[in-house]
């Protein structure tokens, strides 16, 4: 049986416009008040004013993330957006996304401030682990991922399945539920794990129908209002 309330997470990426934008929020919150999980929309920084200002006008009930925050508070940073001056504007952040370390150099010792920045901001990270053995690293550098399990969604990720980009192969989901429970056991709580890499409308249930999949993280397939609506249609049938 399907999880009746999946946590869905679009993943936007540098995809886009400001028109296109608009129309996702105005499609996918029209057509998915049904829906009994939660929607997080992560599109790109210079949207997300313009996205809040649109959800609250039409109260759809749909939630915001950005797709990173800097590893430092604010200051004399160029080109960085600190939790600090988006954390009246979104309630979720993606934190080490496996591009992000591919393309811009992210680092464990990155990823483990800017998930503490998050919090001190109220800001629920979602924080992307590529092999459970990235998870021992964080675990190794202090109790902060125990001690705030339940204000963090830990998502698990493998690179070699994400779809754009090159090569990729969509994992098996019975493997994904073996290590989305190893996120849980090593954590020692009850932790909202989330799966990503190829989910589509066509295996999103396979995916979601595992004990240890509480939802998922979505890129390609949540780009397009239409293509995303079907997912969360066929992801509690
Ligand atoms: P994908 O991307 O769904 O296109 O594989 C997922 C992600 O990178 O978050």
């Amino acid at each position: 049986m399907s999880n009746p309330a999946p946590v869905v997470v679009a993943n936007i990426k540098s995809n886009q416009t400001w028109e296109e934008s608009q129309d996702w929020i105005n499609t996918v919150g029209n057509r998915a008040k049904d829906f009994k999980g939660t929607i997080i929309y992560c599109p790109s920084y210079p949207f997300l004013s313009g996205a809040k200002q649109l959800i609250d006008a039409k109260a759809f009930s749909i939630k915001l993330g950005a797709q990173d925050i800097s590893k430092f508070n604010g200051g004399a940073y160029t080109g960085a957006v600190a939790a600090s001056q988006i954390k009246d504007l979104v309630e979720y952040a993606i934190i080490g996304h496996s591009e992000r370390r591919k393309h811009f150099g992210e680092t464990n010792e990155n990823v483990f401030k800017k998930v503490e920045l998050a919090l001190e901001n109220n800001i629920t990270p979602i924080l992307c682990i590529s092999d459970i053995s990235q998870l021992g690293e964080y675990l190794k550098k202090g109790e902060l991922l125990k001690e705030n399990w339940d204000k963090i969604i830990f998502v698990f990720e493998p690179p070699s399945a994400i779809s754009g980009g090159g090569e990729f192969k969509p994992d098996d989901p019975e493997d994904a539920n073996k290590n989305a429970g190893e996120i849980t056991s090593k954590i020692g709580k009850n932790v909202t794990t989330i799966y990503g890499g190829s989910i589509n409308d066509s295996n999103v249930k396979s995916f979601f129908s595992q004990n240890n999949i509480h939802g998922g993280l979505v890129g390609q397939a949540s780009v397009k209002p239409d293509s995303f609506l079907k997912l969360i249609e066929n992801a509690t049938i």
